[in-house]
């Protein structure tokens, strides 16, 4: 296995990225994944139309900070003259790669013709990605597209090669239809179906959830590079542990210690981040502490507590008590 893939000009390692998840990977939680090993980052999605209407939120979504590099931006929309002027905009934070979501399942998208919409109309999508691909000049253009809409209309290879012709530099495929949203399994097979109708390089995404089913990705479809989602939820690690498998490392898996410890990292990130106080700022942290935390005894109880956090104190007092109850819980057994 070589060590990088190129998308266009983007040289990337080749061991695991991080998928875009609006509402989870923001920059706080890109940087932690990047920290801990993360290959390439995808912003959460931002509306086209929304930034062509210089909506507020643009700045604080398509912000590329170098120490997250390489990056791409992650723009939806449903109209071709839109999204090239989106690009245009986008092009002045500098992002590494645009990325197109024509994946996204949830009625308020796919309503407006955007995200996995778009796998019912492959005409348009292949007219959105020329559109953007013309604008964006070297940058490279990719899309992140599903299996197909529905088990009835799984299209996922179709849909890359007229998306490679219309100049896409790589397709993430994520392995389940629109109808599924986020359950049953994800189809590894119509990643490599893609992966053997394209030239261009292939991202495999769908529950990549440590080093083994990241490995097992690679082998089976034979994608270029694998991207994460879920699996990092409350685990940055799992890039560490996939780039030590990789390369044939052994990998020691963080200690609890150490897991709060970066969890304290995270929320202090997520702090200094926002421009909310404290007190609104914590309701952003909540659910990333409570993800730390998942996987010991009595964490439901735990996790429950995380969502009452209202400061950086209390999150360290309740860290220190969630170690306490581990150690004691260790020492009666
Ligand atoms: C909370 C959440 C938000 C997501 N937001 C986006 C998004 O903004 N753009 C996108 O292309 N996919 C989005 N996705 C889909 C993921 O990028 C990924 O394709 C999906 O979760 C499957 O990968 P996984 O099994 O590793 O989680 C989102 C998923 C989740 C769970």
């Amino acid at each position: 296995m070589t060590d990088t893939i190129k998308i266009g000009r983007v040289t990337i390692p080749r061991t695991a990225a991080l998928a875009p998840m609006a509402g989870v990977a923001d920059r706080a939680y890109r940087l932690m994944c990047k920290k801990y090993g993360a290959a390439y980052v995808v912003s959460e999605m931002v509306s086209a139309k929304g930034i062509c209407y210089s909506d507020r939120k643009t700045a604080e979504l398509c912000t590329v900070t170098d120490d997250e590099r390489p990056m791409a931006v992650q723009l939806f929309g449903s109209e071709p003259d839109f999204m090239a002027e989106a690009v245009k905009i986008v092009l002045e934070y500098r992002p590494d790669i645009i990325d197109i979501n024509m994946g996204c399942p949830v009625p308020k998208v796919v309503g407006t013709g955007a995200g996995s919409a778009l796998m019912k109309d492959i005409k348009l999508a292949a007219d959105i990605t020329e559109a953007a691909v013309k604008a964006a000049g070297e940058t490279p253009v990719t899309v992140k597209i599903r299996s197909g809409w529905n088990a009835e209309s799984i299209n996922a290879p179709e849909m890359a090669k007229a998306l490679e012709a219309a100049g896409a530099a790589a397709v993430a495929v994520h392995g389940r239809t629109r109808d599924m949203f986020y359950s049953g399994e994800s189809d590894s097979s119509v990643i490599k179906a893609v992966k053997e109708a394209v030239s261009i390089p292939v991202i495999g995404n769908g529950d990549i959830t440590d080093a083994d089913s990241c490995v097992k990705m690679y082998s089976e479809t034979g994608c270029d590079l694998v991207m994460i989602g879920r699996g990092s939820y409350g685990n940055p690690f799992i890039f560490r542990e996939i780039e030590a498998k990789l390369r044939g490392e052994v990998y020691e898996p963080p200690a609890l210690e150490t897991k709060m410890q970066v969890m304290l990292e995270h929320i202090r990130l997520i702090l200094e981040l926002s421009e909310k106080c404290e007190e609104l700022a914590m309701h952003e942290a909540r659910k990333h502490a409570a993800w730390y935390m998942n996987g010991y005894y009595g964490s439901a109880k735990f996790r429950g507590r995380c969502y009452q956090l209202s400061s950086y104190a209390e999150a360290e007092a309740l860290a220190d008590e969630f170690i306490q109850l581990q150690r004691s819980r260790q020492a009666s057994l």
